[in-house]
């Protein structure tokens, strides 16, 4: 299994998901400082590594004898949409005591535990997938997004396992394309059929009844079960329900915001415009071009056929307490 985060006496090491799948290159993080950079440019993204490596933050602030308040609030300021990041945040907060052995204990325990939620949704999940089954899927939820087989993409693998999985559409995901660069790179290594599709194509794959299930993760799910996750997946959740498709969020609990009573109040993170008009750092928009880039889209409960978690399978109307 691909391991992109590592915990290594103090150090933290991030495989940079900037540069997959052309270099497969490493870096070593020494300061809370450098793992927020870390966390905000996409060194390191997907909910659950990004709550993983913020808890690892704290770790390495706690044994620089660093501000522990400064840390959390500067690790917490690095992106806004993935519950998960404030999770793992608070988590640390909860602690009896901050000694920097505590801290690191609970960093690893948080990753640990990440890797066998994966692995009982992807048991679950596995369970609602069809026979000979093409899925279609969204963005980057496998091992690069979580600390075991991920979310969505963790469904998938296990279905795949079971001789379910017939072919995979993996959309490209647009602007940054996390599908066709690292979902791509994760069903190759894992030998599961697939072809990778302009977002665009989706809908049209459906109407050709191309496609028997669509599963995507999440970034923060309300607890009404409207649940936010990369940009262009309320459109596929949209085509779903016409073309009468199952359309399943997979997620672990801590993705879940009790908090939120409803998703109109999900901070929808609004990323770089060159992340839209350059490609490769070539800028291929006009000088002066506007730009809106909204990185997450948020779902509306009733368009989600089923939300998959670790403590089971739940139906609209949701209801995860
Ligand atoms: O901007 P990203 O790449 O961090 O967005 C990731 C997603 O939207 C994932 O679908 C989500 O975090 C779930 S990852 C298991």
């Amino acid at each position: 299994m691909i391991q992109a985060i590592r915990w290594d006496d103090g150090k933290l090491h991030l495989l940079d998901q900037r540069h997959l799948p052309h270099k497969e290159e490493w870096l070593t993080l020494t300061t809370w400082e450098e793992v927020r950079d870390a966390i905000r440019d996409m060194v390191v993204r997907g909910a659950p590594a990004i709550g993983v490596t913020a808890a690892y933050g704290m770790a390495i602030a706690a044994r620089s004898g660093d501000d522990l308040r400064q840390a959390h609030d500067g690790l917490a300021a690095s992106r806004p949409t993935a519950v998960n990041l404030f999770w793992a945040l608070e988590r640390i907060e909860q602690l009896e005591y901050h000694s920097p052995e505590a801290i690191e204990k609970e960093a690893i325990e948080i990753e640990s535990e990440d890797r066998a939620l994966c692995q009982r949704i992807g048991e679950l999940g596995a369970a609602l997938v069809p026979e000979h089954a093409r899925i279609l899927t969204i963005c980057n939820t496998g091992s690069l997004a979580t600390a075991g087989i991920g979310t969505a993409l963790g469904i998938i693998r296990t279905a795949h396992v079971q001789g379910k999985v017939q072919h995979v559409y993996s959309c490209e995901t647009r602007p940054r394309q996390q599908g066709l660069k690292l979902t791509a790179w994760e069903l190759l290594r894992d030998g599961i059929p697939f072809q990778s599709i302009p977002d665009s194509a989706a809908a049209s794959l459906m109407q050709a009844g191309n496609v028997d299930f669509v599963v995507a993760g999440a970034d923060r799910i309300a607890a009404n079960g409207d649940s936010a996750n990369k940009i262009g997946t309320l459109m596929l959740a949209i085509c779903a329900k016409r073309f009468d498709i199952p359309f399943v969020i997979a997620a672990p609990t801590t993705t879940i915001d009790s908090e939120m009573q409803t998703g109109a109040h999900i901070p929808i993170e609004e990323r770089d415009p060159s992340e839209l008009t350059e490609v490769d750092r070539r800028r291929i928009a006009p000088e002066g071009c506007p730009v809106f880039n909204p990185g997450f889209d948020v779902t509306p409960a009733d368009l989600i056929s089923n939300i998959v978690t670790e403590l089971g399978v739940f139906s609209y109307p949701y209801n995860f307490s």
